[in-house]
């Protein structure tokens, strides 16, 4: 097991990517936090994990909002008192939106910079004070995205919170080496999770299609010849989270099938 006994903090982990990686962080002999906004799916997510047959990690649930400094506080300290320190952050809470650039409000720039690039830069410094205050260094994985690697005419809100994800794993991964703390990133493809749910139908507004055309055909253009799985993020989440990644710096690492070539 390559995780054994490390403590290992999932944001968003309470379904989709977040999930797979802690279904298999639990198989490696992590203790995995299951760190979410929505406490109906930490449940739901905590009780199918407990009930993963040879699992010999263990699991908690910690409701936390990302965007509020001191729910990650407490969410430190909780993590702190009943496992003794956080030894691996996976940084993966996010969320999605899209509209034509002309239409773009406020509202949905100031959700998505909150969550995704805010949310997720304040969780990351308050874990690696943390990390650094316990002087046993760490493993920070931040989820990107396609998206981040080049823009979309509808898309573009996402996109910009995605470019931030890798310039912010870049700048942090430099940042935190000398205390012993690998900051380094996953750049998914297009994943059939909950999240795409929502994005084919908002594809569907707005490119006037039937719902599911746009998840289907994305589907059929990734050179693997299928959508990604949560599950297929999971091998390189514990690659980044081990000590065989230890020499790895600042870099984020496409799994998307052979869909971007940088
Ligand atoms: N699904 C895809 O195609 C895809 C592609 C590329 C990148 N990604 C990225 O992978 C990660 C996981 O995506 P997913 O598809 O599993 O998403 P998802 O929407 O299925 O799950 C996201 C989870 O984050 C939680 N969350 C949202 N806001 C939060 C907050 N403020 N605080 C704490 N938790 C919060 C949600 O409750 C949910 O459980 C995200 O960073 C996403 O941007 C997804």
């Amino acid at each position: 097991m390559r995780l054994q006994d490390k403590v290992a903090v999932i944001t968003g982990g309470a379904r989709g990517i977040g999930l797979a990686i802690a279904q298999r962080y639990l198989h490696e002999g992590a203790c995995v936090v299951v760190a979410d906004i929505d406490t109906s799916s930490i449940d739901s997510a905590v009780a199918q994990l407990n009930s993963e047959a040879n699992a010999s990690g263990r699991v908690l649930g910690v409701t936390l909002d990302v965007c509020d400094r001191d729910s990650v506080a407490t969410m430190i300290r909780t993590v702190t008192d009943q496992c003794g320190g956080i030894d691996i952050l996976v940084n993966n809470a996010a969320v999605f939106d899209m509209a034509p650039v002309l239409e773009v409000t406020e509202a949905s720039y100031d959700k998505q910079f909150n969550v995704n690039v805010k949310g997720l830069f304040f969780t990351l410094q308050a874990v690696a004070q943390s990390m650094v205050d316990r002087g046993k260094g760490g493993k920070i994985i931040n989820m990107a995205s396609q998206a981040g690697r080049r823009g979309e005419p509808l898309v573009s809100m996402y996109c910009a919170t995605k470019a931030a994800v890798i310039s912010l794993t870049q700048s942090c991964g430099l940042a935190l080496i000398k205390h012993g703390i690998n900051v380094n990133g996953i750049s998914p493809g297009v994943v059939d999770t909950p999240m795409w749910e929502d994005v084919d139908a908002l594809f569907a507004r707005y490119e006037g299609r039937p719902l599911g055309e746009k998840k289907r055909l994305v589907g059929e253009a990734v050179p693997y010849g299928r959508m990604g799985l949560p599950e297929d993020h999971a091998g390189a989440a514990v690659f980044l989270a081990s000590s065989d990644s230890d020499y790895v710096v600042a870099q984020t690492l496409n799994v998307d099938g052979g869909n971007w070539m940088n």
